[in-house]
């Protein structure tokens, strides 16, 4: 026996709606368990065909306590209402006022989907399918409305009420101690972007004056005592949304922008128009208790937010299929942001590495989908590295190819055409073909076809031609739901190095179309000759990762090595080094597994002493090339029979001997770029610290005698979080013998702070070492864990799940066990934290056999659950498929 597989969604099958509701007049009387929902949807026919058609509502989990039509009540035979769905058999011809009372609970919501409480402060989440929790409605998005939502609540426990848009109206009920607020958003816009919050909140307030000089109220709401922790998330929203005025010529359209921090959420923020939520830890920040990666997250996740008001709020999608629309070109635009904010060869590196190492995996498993799916059976378990990472790649894409002039105005045209509009992603590359006078229908692949392309280069020199051949070939591998694929339009930017280190310029060439550095590959083979090229060159292929692709360009170290300290594109230059680094570990972990002895390669080792000391670059960036593949990463190179202990191993033994051959240099780097006194989370103080803590990172494994000292004493005098948990880490993942002192201190130091305790089950749950798995069990019944909250599962499970290789695929399967079970209990009470979780299992057949039926057992194990939700049903069906 199992559960159903919930039945597909198909964009081919996609119907305009046969109803419009253009207003909603929202009646909320919040109360823990029985809040009451008085909802009047003013409803009209599309056109003549509706007329006769019935009007089906959705809902989930619903109950109806009163219902009327123009003001009369309806009779029982005119409709047929049930939790999940109320249907009015016959509605009027002409447009009508359908008014719906329901009755919630949201102290019994654990799902955190509609209407819930989090630490007594009622709040909501809608997108993608919450709005049908709290009234029936046309719960899709191209059903826009214009929203009116008057709250009331007793004053004492919820002195504030917040919904969309402007506060219209506010004040005393007659009766004790009740009050209301009436709030309307003139915006119209899908039910998914409806938010509300009551509670007893602090509001620490600011202002913006909008570049037509138009004044902004700007409120941070948050738990009473942490006022103090919002300067930087108001910093930031300011800095965005002066960005998107200077940048894109956007502006902020209401005179309020009310942000909430909550503590219990399942995904990262939510753009609901006027009144963002966020997971508290996008949000709250002070030296102490965050660290220079949190202080960028929250910048980072403010502008991703307030972006969405024009992509995704003004703008919105017509469907799920299009959330790449939306979630794609957000993302692009806030790492856009991110990359004016600090250093843009620093952000893309940083960017890089999370598509590499969390879309990279997802396109060559089983969960593999395009950016805009075809098809879904659970729109929650969409909201995926494919869809927002490789979804921003692609508009990435879209600038090179266009250039910036046309990029910018086929996205004016897009702002001028839909503004208002719930539309689809050819209509977006319309925009671009119209301003552009270009045809991207090619282009459009990218939306269309999962799967990471392969391109492979061959160059070939001839001396007596003086000619340079570079050979192209581009592939997608195998993608399960996918019979075959057809060459993309790959813009890769190049430079043609010569032997002094500067690029060649490319005067004649033939066999494909350049653009400034730009090659467009866009058949299955290309050929390209360089004319007037004397001496060989080396090719720098795929600068800035101008594309979604893995490289097989074959690079032998010496030209890695050339690249590593010549290339002057800052990002190939990185690359080189990684790229010299993976090489050797896999050899390394090829030669472990054998049981033969094996030492790491003098280039490997001189390359990182030489980067440590490049005075030509900034800190950050030599602290991300220090920074070796993850375990992961090696495994994914490794692609196939991966065994993570020997991976494991090889990390540690190049770390060791990197450490080793450069410990008399490591100190100084230690202290020379630790940055004392006052701290400023901005780019060149949080790259020295990286710097500083990278550095640590190797004296750690140096061999000297007083290195456990040097750590303990840093962990011990950190005046900032990013220092104490670089240290804390280092004891901890290092095995060193203060590592239950140093989690006792920090523990003593940090209790009231949740963000601070979840980096410390984090950094237990990541250690390598077999004492983990028991550690993990205990942690879960420390009185500080709390599997009710998303951040606190997520910090010891799906990080022991994702951030534990060797634990986790443990050869007794006791990893995979854990994680199975925990699933199952997660799964009954909050289903996108249990089916998220669940997705770590997804690069299971690339495990060596024995470890790969370990976790084939624990899949089946939670396939045979009777009453699986329909979240994780989905990913554990698309997993073992
Ligand atoms: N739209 C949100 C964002 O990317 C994502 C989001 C927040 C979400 N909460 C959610 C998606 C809950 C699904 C379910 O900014
Ligand atoms: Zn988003």
């Amino acid at each position: 026996m199992r559960s159903e597989t919930a039945p597909a969604i198909r964009l081919e099958d996609y119907q305009p709606p046969a109803y419009r509701i253009d207003k909603v007049y929202l009646d909320i009387l919040l109360d823990p368990a029985a809040t009451r929902v008085t909802a009047t949807l003013t409803v009209a026919g599309q056109d003549d065909t509706s007329v006769g058609t019935p009007l089906v509502l959705d809902g989930d989990e619903l109950k109806l306590t009163a219902l009327k039509l123009n003001g009369a009540a309806l009779s029982e035979d005119a409709f047929e209402a049930s939790p999940e769905r109320l249907e009015i058999m016959k509605p009027p011809a002409t447009p009508f006022d359908l008014t719906i009372e329901t009755e919630i609970n949201p102290e019994a919501n654990t799902k955190l989907m509609g209407l819930y409480r989090s630490s007594g402060t009622f709040c909501t989440q809608c997108e993608a399918e919450g709005f049908r929790r709290i009234t029936y409605f046309l719960d899709r998005p191209d059903v826009l409305a214009v929203y009116t939502t008057r709250l009331e609540a007793p004053r004492t426990s919820c002195p504030i009420l917040l919904a969309n848009g402007n506060l219209i109206e506010a004040g005393d009920v007659s009766e004790r101690d009740r009050h209301f607020a009436i709030w309307h958003d003139p915006h119209p816009k899908p039910a998914y972007l409806f938010a509300l919050v009551a509670g007893d909140l602090a509001k620490v307030p600011d202002e913006f004056v909008t570049v037509s000089g138009k004044q902004v109220e700007l409120n941070i709401f948050v738990e009473h005592g942490k006022e103090d922790l919002c300067g930087w998330a108001m910093d930031s929203l300011k800095r965005s949304m002066r960005w998107d005025e200077e940048v894109y010529g956007l502006e902020y359209d209401l005179n309020v922008f009310n942000i909430v921090a909550v503590s219990d959420f399942n995904m990262g923020a939510m753009e609901n128009k006027g009144l963002n939520i966020f997971n508290d830890k996008y949000v709250l920040a002070d030296p102490e208790t965050a660290t220079d990666q949190d202080y960028a997250n929250i910048e980072a996740v403010i502008a991703h937010e307030y972006f969405h008001n024009w992509t995704g709020n003004r703008i919105t999608c017509r469907d799920w299929f299009q959330l790449c629309l939306k979630e794609g070109l957000t993302v692009f635009r806030d790492q856009e942001f991110s990359s004016d904010m600090r250093s843009r060869p620093v952000k893309r590196i940083a960017d890089v590495r999370l598509l590499k190492s969390h879309q990279f995996p997802e396109d060559a498993g089983p969960l593999a989908h395009p950016v805009r799916p075809r098809v879904y059976h659970e729109i929650n378990n969409f909201y995926t590295a494919t869809v927002y990472e490789k979804g921003a790649e692609v508009v990435r894409m879209l600038k090179t190819v266009l250039g910036d002039e046309k990029f910018h105005a086929g996205l004016d045209l897009y702002f001028k055409r839909h503004d208002g509009e719930a539309t689809t992603i050819e209509a977006f590359l319309k925009c671009f073909e119209d301003a552009a006078a270009t045809d991207l229908s090619q282009f459009a692949l990218w939306y269309e076809q999962a799967g990471t392309p392969v391109v492979s280069v061959k160059t070939r020199h001839d001396p007596e031609e003086q000619t340079f051949t570079v050979s192209l070939s581009q592939e997608i591998p195998p993608v399960p739901s996918q019979k075959t694929s057809k060459p993309a339009v790959i813009p890769l930017r190049f430079g043609l190095i010569g032997p002094n280190g500067d690029d060649i310029a490319v005067a004649s060439h033939a066999g494909a179309e350049i653009s400034g550095d730009v090659l467009l590959l866009d058949k299955a083979r290309q050929e390209v000759t360089f004319n007037n090229i004397p001496t060989p060159p080396v090719l720098s292929l795929l600068r800035g990762f101008s594309a979604p692709v893995r490289l097989d360009q074959q690079l032998g170290s010496e030209d890695l090595l050339f690249l590593a300290s010549k290339d002057n594109d800052p990002f190939n230059r990185w690359q080189a080094v990684q790229s010299l680094a993976m090489q050797d570990l896999v050899r390394l972990t090829a030669r472990i597994r054998q049981e033969e002895t094996c030492v790491p390669t003098e280039d490997v080792i001189e390359v990182f002493g030489a980067v440590l000391s490049d005075p030509s670059l900034d800190a950050a960036l030599r602290a991300q090339a220090l920074t070796l593949p993850s375990e992961a990463d090696i495994a994914q190179e490794i692609g196939k029979n991966v065994d993570p202990d020997a991976i494991l191993k090889a990390r540690r033994m190049l770390r060791e001997a990197i450490a080793r051959s450069h410990a008399p240099a490591l100190l100084p780097f230690v202290t020379d770029f630790a940055s004392k006194g006052d701290y400023s989370p901005d780019a060149e103080n949080s790259g020295k610290r990286a710097l500083s803590n990278r550095a640590l990172h190797y004296l750690a494994m140096s061999g000297r005698e007083d290195a456990a000292q040097i750590v303990w004493d840093w962990f011990a005098t950190a005046d900032n979080m990013t220092d104490r948990l670089a240290a804390l880490t280092l004891l901890v993942h290092d095995d060193m013998k203060q590592k239950e002192a140093a989690l006792a201190h920090y523990r003593n130091r940090h209790e009231t702070s949740t963000l601070a305790m979840d980096k410390w089950f984090m950094t237990q749950a990541t250690a390598p070492g077999d004492k983990t798995l028991q550690k993990v069990q205990d942690l879960m019944n420390d009185p500080l864990y709390d599997a009710s909250n998303p951040n606190r599962v997520r910090s010891l499970l799906q990080s022991f799940a994702t951030g534990n290789p060797t634990q986790f695929a443990r050869t007794d399967g006791q990893g995979f066990e854990l994680i199975a079970e925990a699933v199952l209990q997660l799964d009954k009470r909050n289903p996108q934290v249990a089916s998220r979780l669940l997705t770590s299992f997804r690069s299971w057949r690339a495990l060596d056999p024995q470890r790969s039926a370990l976790a084939e057992t624990a899949l089946m194990k939670i396939s045979s659950c009777e009453e699986l939700s329909r979240d994780s049903r989905d990913i554990v069906d698309r997993t073992l498929q």
